[in-house]
């Protein structure tokens, strides 16, 4: 089992960012990945259309046999882990638990802010999962819905557009209790500079992203599941709608090119079955 490959999906693109992580931790997996382009955005939808989404796609990678699945996208772990579990006979890893895990260690006497999408905020997911480890934490949130628009039309930390939007949404949440942030969704570890510069250098950044490839890898440690490879492991990318674009805008979250990128047509990963 060591050899298969582990499995990721995201609603979109973003969850190349967790992919990113994961290569830097686990170099010589091979990853599967599913990005469902074709319905992304999933952080404005409902919590019934997010889960029966998630579940399709993670039954997709399930197709390809891994080990265990991640579940990159913040807003798919923010709201259907449980029928993700229940759904699947493979282990599932989420990006909202390892990031509440760092985020409630560091909490240390103060507070912590969470950032989002408007549904992972909604859900009070992150919150829930801090205060199960650490209930004196005070936790503050922000859905920042522009953010995931502007990274992907190409704009950076320097971008005074962005520099600005950050200042908006993270004005309110400053302050001098403010011990770290979350970057939580698949797109804000990309504008980490601007998020870290603007709140000050006393405040910790939490890429959700990369607790999660350290989880993952002592979860498969733990398993006697890692790769025995010595090589660079592969990516092979699936994705719902328009590789092109996929292709052309994952240098952006991966700091090599994705080659392989395939377009699934809908009857493989929308199922009849509704979770
Ligand atoms: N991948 C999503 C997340 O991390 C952001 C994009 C979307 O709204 O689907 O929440």
């Amino acid at each position: 089992m060591s050899t298969q490959p582990i499995g990721v999906f995201d609603s979109g693109l973003g969850g190349l960012s967790v992919v990113r992580q994961l290569r830097r931790e686990l170099p010589n997996e091979n990853i599967v990945y599913f990005g469902d382009t074709a319905r992304v955005p999933y952080g404005s939808k409902s919590k019934r259309t997010v889960v029966t989404f998630a579940v399709e796609c993670a039954r997709f990678v399930l197709q390809h046999d891994p080990k265990l699945i991640v579940a990159a996208c913040n807003t798919a772990s923010a709201l259907a882990m449980e029928e993700l579990h229940a759904a699947l006979p493979v282990p599932v890893v989420g990006v909202v638990e390892p990031g509440a895990a760092a985020a409630a260690r560091l909490a240390d006497g103060g507070s912590v802010a969470v950032l989002g999408t408007e549904a992972t905020i909604a859900s009070r997911a992150y919150p829930t999962a801090i205060h199960a480890l650490n209930p004196q934490a005070a936790v503050d949130a922000a859905a920042c819905p522009l953010l995931v628009p502007l990274v992907e039309e190409g704009r950076d930390s320097a971008d005074p557009i962005v520099q600005l939007a950050v200042r908006t949404y993270l004005e309110p949440l400053r302050g001098p209790k403010l011990r770290a942030v979350v970057l939580g969704c698949t797109h804000y570890p990309l504008l980490r500079e601007a998020i870290a510069e603007f709140l000050g250098a006393g405040v910790a950044i939490v890429d959700s992203g990369r607790e999660t490839a350290l989880v993952v890898h002592e979860r498969l440690a733990a398993d006697g599941l890692l790769s025995p490879s010595r090589e660079q492991g592969s990516i092979r990318c699936y994705v719902s709608d328009n590789p092109a674009r996929f292709r052309r805008v994952s240098s952006r979250f991966l700091d090599e090119d994705v080659n392989e990128v395939e377009l699934v047509e809908p009857e493989r990963y929308i199922s009849a079955l509704q979770p």
